[in-house]
């Protein structure tokens, strides 16, 4: 039989277009249940200061088409000491908190394994929530949508300025460890190339790559680069093509937050539902140390150790597909 009686739920890392929908797919799956639910702010670091708020089924209300989360959300350093999660633990046991739904990315998860193998009476499910897209066992993370849409908006914009000016552009988009970003963007934009830290990239190659495209009569071009990409960053490829291609009129643009923020996708929006109501079903059922997210349109359960993989891997020919479709 179900012991539950109180749930958690936070957000933390870094925030994701699609995290309100989320909160709010959580607290009224867990009231409909007749459980009890509190927000806990800003992650795990609210967790070791005891930062809790109630929710109610109208303190959700009108959240689910915005950005950011009212939950707030921090990276906590303090959580990941032994202190700080005894000093987490102690104040879920006094708040009556049997479960937590955690929202996050990688570092989410890997914290919330990390607890559960210290303190298992504590269950704890997890959605996935980060634009980069990054963790295995979901096809889509909260926010990747919107941040994709977010992407293409401004370099379709660049593109009208780069094609008057037929100038070069080297942009530069969020993506620490993962290219999916870069690469998706690439495509529906229409990027000369794409430099992503999942393959290799080589400058000879960008070179000829333009120089083919100059030939063909071809005077302004895109590329989009991931922020973790080994060639270090639009600026750093950008000097280089330039101090090969002094002809060529260059300039960079770094899309930075933006991509973070504004008003989720109505696909963000129904992935969050989606998750936020099957993670209190999980929890009803028992279930612990898992995140649950959408593979080919079933519900799919990942063990935390196993999501944090991203063992995702990038379709390598779809980087060609990019080079040959710009010729
Ligand atoms: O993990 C999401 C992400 O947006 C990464 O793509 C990026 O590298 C990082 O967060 C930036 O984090 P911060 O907002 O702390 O600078």
């Amino acid at each position: 039989m179900n012991q539950l009686k109180r749930i958690g739920v936070f957000t933390s890392g870094g925030d994701a277009p699609g995290m309100n929908a989320a909160i709010r797919a959580v607290a009224r799956t867990a009231i409909f249940h007749g459980l009890q639910v509190t927000g806990i702010r800003r992650g795990y670091q609210g967790l070791v200061e005891g930062d809790f708020i109630e929710l109610e089924t109208r303190s959700v209300a009108n959240i689910i088409q915005r950005g950011g989360t009212i939950l707030k959300t921090a990276r906590s350093k303090e959580f990941m000491t032994k202190e700080g999660m005894e000093k987490a633990y102690n104040n879920l046991r006094r708040s009556g908190i049997d479960a937590i739904v955690a929202i996050g990315g990688d570092g989410t998860f890997r914290g919330a394994h990390e607890f559960t193998s210290i303190y298992p009476d504590v269950k704890i499910v997890g959605i996935a929530g980060t634009i980069d897209n990054d963790l295995a066992g979901t096809d889509n993370c909260i926010g990747y949508d919107t941040a994709l849409n977010t992407v293409v908006e401004a370099v379709d914009k660049i593109r009208d300025t780069a094609d008057s000016h037929e100038r070069l552009f080297f942009i530069e988009v969020m993506g620490r460890d993962a290219g999916f970003i870069a690469l998706r963007s690439g495509i529906a934009v229409g990027a000369e190339d794409i430099l992503i830290p999942e393959t290799s990239s080589s400058i000879d190659e960008l070179i000829d790559k333009l120089e083919n495209g100059r030939r063909r009569n071809k005077t302004s071009g895109i590329i989009m680069i991931a922020e973790g990409d080994e060639s270090g960053g639009a600026f750093a490829v950008a000097e280089q093509v330039k101090s090969r291609l002094p002809q060529y009129d260059v300039r960079v643009t770094v899309l930075g937050h933006i991509q973070r923020g504004g008003s989720p996708s109505c696909m963000d929006r129904v992935y969050a539902s989606q998750y936020g109501y099957h993670a209190v079903k999980a929890l009803l059922a028992g279930k612990s140390g898992i995140m649950v997210g959408l593979v080919k349109r079933d519900v799919v359960e990942t063990p935390f150790s196993q999501a944090v993989k991203h063992t995702n891997k990038v379709r390598s020919d779809l980087k060609e597909m990019i080079r040959t479709l710009s010729v």
